[in-house]
């Protein structure tokens, strides 16, 4: 094994999260639940990727209890009694394993299409109706329907914690709803949630507070953050230290524990004059653990695959080197999760002429 990938295998152990490596499966989106009810060919998938050397899977986006959180009727959900069975019996799976699990909890806001969806005749539901070109498709939601959502994230973390999930991750990421309060293009309220960088956290901070009153002072709430949105993929909420700082005080102040700090490629700066990547610097700026992900393994990112390109396999020391530099606690695998549930095993026994490139062609095949 080459020297500098060894950390990678060493425990992670944090005030509320224990974890026998520094390996987490990345939340990555399946349609493989339908009605929104996982099955036990999910349990399955998840548990194949324990078996392989992963410590901690962070689900699919799995979604709050609102007729318009869900961009697919197969997308799972975090509520109701048939869903949460199943997710019952996935966190069986990945704990007989010896893994740990946590839901990621989601509501896709302004970025629903509707003919995709369920309850297409419902308009879709976002900080101010406004799509990222500002064009208006829908009302702002209202002080109440912005309560209702609180109260459905923090009912989803709840019952998460009672079927017996590790702790959860909520979505702020992709240009989502969490992250569509964020981002001010699409943000343009003058209330309590709209104005500066601090005001727009405050939708965020408002959920991550209310999972924190429901599930107790000890259970660990991952907050997922992109400077990228799927609408626009250079976009930035933060183009300083300084304004990430503004940006994730209010957010750690609520209760975050751990920050997943989503870019397309770990290798890549975040800010001039510093080799600090986005997880980097969150940890610098907070002093809470940091996961960090991005073509892990891989030479081409998401977006290709996405457009349906192969990815070839890419050499990692220098992710063992900022994991040795401490840079950032944990790192989440993606594709090549997908592409291999061996993949944590294969590279801590140095069998790196076995990792596979990465089709997207082929995803329905991948189990
Ligand atoms: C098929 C697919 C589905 C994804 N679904 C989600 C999702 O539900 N939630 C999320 O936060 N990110 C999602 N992502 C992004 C991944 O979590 C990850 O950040 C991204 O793939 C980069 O990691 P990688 O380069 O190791 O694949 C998805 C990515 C892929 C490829």
């Amino acid at each position: 094994m080459a020297h500098s990938l060894d950390i990678l295998f060493t425990p992670f152990s944090s005030k509320k999260l224990d974890l026998a490596n520094r390996i987490v499966m990345a939340p990555m989106t399946r349609f493989f639940s339908p009605d929104g009810v996982p099955g036990q060919n999910v349990a399955d998938y998840y548990r194949r990727r324990v078996e392989g050397g992963t410590s901690l899977i962070i689900t699919e986006g799995t979604v709050i209890s609102d007729p318009v959180a869900s961009p697919h009727p197969n997308v799972p959900h975090l509520y109701g009694e048939k869903a949460l069975a199943g997710w019952a019996n996935v966190v069986k799976a990945v704990h007989e394993a010896g893994g740990k699990i946590m839901p990621q909890i989601w509501h896709v806001g302004m970025a629903r299409r509707a003919n995709e969806a369920p309850n297409p005749e419902l308009p879709n539901a976002g900080p101010s109706g406004v799509l990222h070109n500002r064009k208006k498709i829908a009302e702002p939601l209202t002080e109440q329907e912005i309560d209702d959502l609180v109260t459905a994230y923090a009912d989803s973390a709840r019952a998460a914690k009672e079927i017996g999930f590790d702790g959860v991750e909520v979505h702020g990421a992709h240009g989502y709803l969490v992250d569509q309060f964020f981002w001010e293009q699409m943000n343009l309220r003058e209330d309590a949630y709209g104005g500066d960088m601090v005001k727009r956290t405050g939708f965020a901070a408002r959920i991550v507070a209310a999972i924190r009153e429901a599930t107790g002072e000890d259970y660990p709430i991952v907050f997922r953050f992109s400077q990228w949105k799927q609408q626009d993929y250079d976009a930035k909420l933060a183009h300083t230290p300084e304004e990430l700082a503004d940006f994730l005080k209010p957010l750690a102040e609520a209760g975050v524990d751990i920050f997943h700090c989503s870019t397309r490629r770990y290798w890549e700066p975040e800010f001039e004059g510093s080799d600090l990547n986005l997880a980097g610097w969150t940890k610098k700026i907070t002093g809470l653990p940091t996961i960090t992900v991005g073509s892990v393994g891989l030479s081409k990112d998401m977006m290709s695959s996405f457009k349906g390109e192969d990815s070839g396999t890419r050499n990692i020391d220098d992710l063992g080197e900022k994991l040795e530099n401490e840079e950032f606690d944990l790192v989440a695998v993606g594709r090549a999760l997908i592409q291999d549930a061996d993949w944590p095993n294969k590279v801590r026994e140095g069998r790196m002429d076995e990792l596979q490139d990465y089709s997207p062609k082929k995803l329905a095949e991948l189990v």
